[in-house]
């Protein structure tokens, strides 16, 4: 543990209640999605949220992603707290966090060519010209393993795992200092995920960026992360590093959910984790 190491993101106790009507007869009754989940992720490093289906991931994601305000407790972003619904974000504040869906397709307009795509971050919250807006979007394009002729093409003309390293182009854009990625390689075929998942952490690598990432598959998980967080019923029942929570999961919740999940180590995985470790050493 490095004791000056960067805090990129930061929360309190933090809270989300779902006001949901109950229709013309019923009651309208408050869902509580999240109940007091603290955490922070050190600059460069993964968390990963997981959890069964309704726990909260997702609604802790919008929230650490910026797109809706908590019902309660604190977030802070680089050490400054952030509240979207007393203040808008500043542009510096938006172009910090930026969020990678599980649908490439839903989040990408069909009707907006892939270099489009890519440069309508900077034209709406900089004032890079036209040429070099144009040049990094291409540079951008070949980070994420794409071709210079996918420029001029429609989102979908690609393959959802080539969709998906569009939608991560994007997010990158702005040069983020934090991604939130919710489930974003669980609608792809296994080795797609495997090269997307390969492809983040590469670009984390490079540009030593944080990732907050969403997953229901321990597998990926224990591929990803540095840092594991289980949510249960919107509480975070456990939290620690990836390999304290996979030797000895401690809570009753955390041993059922590993039970129940199939951890399929793949040797170049494995391969994978190690030379992220060795260049880590190395730096
Ligand atoms: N907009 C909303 N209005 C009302 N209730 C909501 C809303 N969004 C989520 N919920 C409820 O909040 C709880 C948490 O949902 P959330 O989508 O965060 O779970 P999740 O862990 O992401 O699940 P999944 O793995 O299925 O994506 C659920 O009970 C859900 O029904
Ligand atoms: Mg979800």
């Amino acid at each position: 543990m490095i004791a000056d190491a960067k805090i990129v993101v930061e929360g309190r106790a933090l809270t989300q209640d779902y006001h949901v009507s109950g229709g013309m007869f019923a009651a309208s009754k408050t869902v509580q999605a999240v109940k007091g989940v603290d955490f922070a992720v050190e600059k460069g490093k993964t968390l990963a949220i997981v959890g069964e289906s309704g726990s909260g991931k997702s609604t802790l994601a919008r929230i650490i992603a910026l797109i809706d305000p908590p019902s309660g407790g604190v977030l802070k972003v680089d050490g400054q707290e952030v509240n979207i619904s007393r203040k808008r974000l500043t542009p510096a504040m938006r172009s910090k966090v930026q969020m990678v869906f599980q649908n490439p397709y839903g989040s990408l307009n069909p009707r907006q060519k892939v270099g489009d795509v890519l440069m309508e971050p900077l034209l709406i919250n900089t004032a890079i010209p036209a040429a070099e807006r144009r040049e990094r979007a291409e540079a951008m394009l070949a980070k994420v393993g794409l071709a210079p002729e996918h420029f001029n093409r429609y989102p979908h003309m690609f393959s959802g795992g080539q969709r998906q390293r569009i939608a991560i182009a994007r997010a990158l854009m702005l040069n983020p200092a934090l991604l939130v990625l919710d489930e974003p390689v669980s609608a792809l075929d296994l080795s797609v995920q495997a090269q997307v998942l390969n492809l983040l952490a590469d670009l984390q690598d490079e540009f030593n960026l944080t990732y907050v990432f969403i997953s229901h598959d321990l597998s990926v998980v224990r591929y990803i992360a540095d840092d594991v967080l289980v949510l249960s019923k919107g509480v975070a029942v456990e939290q620690g590093s990836r390999e304290a929570l996979f030797a000895d999961p401690q809570h009753p919740y955390t041993k059922q959910l590993f039970a129940a999940t199939p951890v399929t180590d793949v040797a170049a995985i494995r391969a994978r984790v190690m030379r992220k470790q060795l260049a880590r050493a190395e730096a």
